[in-house]
């Protein structure tokens, strides 16, 4: 299976090391994988301006970085979103990158969709969680599986495991 991994966060820490564990898991099994550091990219917000439905067809009017993760929405057999939380949903930058899919509507192949978190504290991720499954609902796209990390699961090696587990199971 042709895996994209989004990692929607500008450092190199929790989220990185939970992307890093999912890739050694999922290449192990066989997958290829692709990372997407969106969190590190200059993707612009929607301008909902309707260029890309219209004269566009299918393209964006903005010239930035989605050129880079568009491949993925038209290629990937499966999406990992893997983001830490600020304020209670995914980075900034990830939610652009979600967003800016609007050109195409959905993934033109994913079946599957995964979700990956980091968080200082415990139950903040109602709000991702409904967001994640309301996409899926609207894509017809299944829910692989949801991995969560907080405060000192953050890089633990048991938490790390658990994702490497998780994508050998793919
Ligand atoms: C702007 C900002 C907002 C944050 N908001 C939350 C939050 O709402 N709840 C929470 O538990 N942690 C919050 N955090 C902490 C991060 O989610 C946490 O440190 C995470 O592990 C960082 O992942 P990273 O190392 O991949 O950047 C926030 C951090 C930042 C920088």
């Amino acid at each position: 299976m042709k895996i994209a991994v989004f990692n929607g966060s500008p450092r190199k820490e929790n989220t990185y090391a939970m992307v890093q564990a999912f890739c050694e898991g999922a290449e192990a099994a066989g997958h290829e994988v692709e990372v997407y550091h969106v969190g590190q990219m200059k993707i612009a917000g929607c301008l909902g301006c309707g260029y890309c439905h219209g004269k566009g067809e299918g393209n964006c009017i903005q010239k930035d970085d989605l050129e880079k993760i568009m491949p993925a929405y038209r290629e990937a057999d499966m999406i990992v979103f893997a983001s830490p939380i600020y304020y209670f949903t995914m980075t900034a930058q990830m939610q652009a990158a979600i967003q800016r899919m609007y050109c195409i509507w959905k993934p033109l192949k994913a079946k599957k969709y995964a979700l990956l978190l980091s968080s200082g504290s415990p139950n903040v991720y109602d709000g991702t969680i409904a967001q994640f499954e309301a996409m899926m609902n609207f894509s017809k796209i299944d829910n692989a599986g949801i991995i969560t990390a907080h405060g000192d699961e953050n890089k633990s090696e048991e938490k790390l495991n658990e994702i490497r587990e998780f994508a050998k199971g793919l």
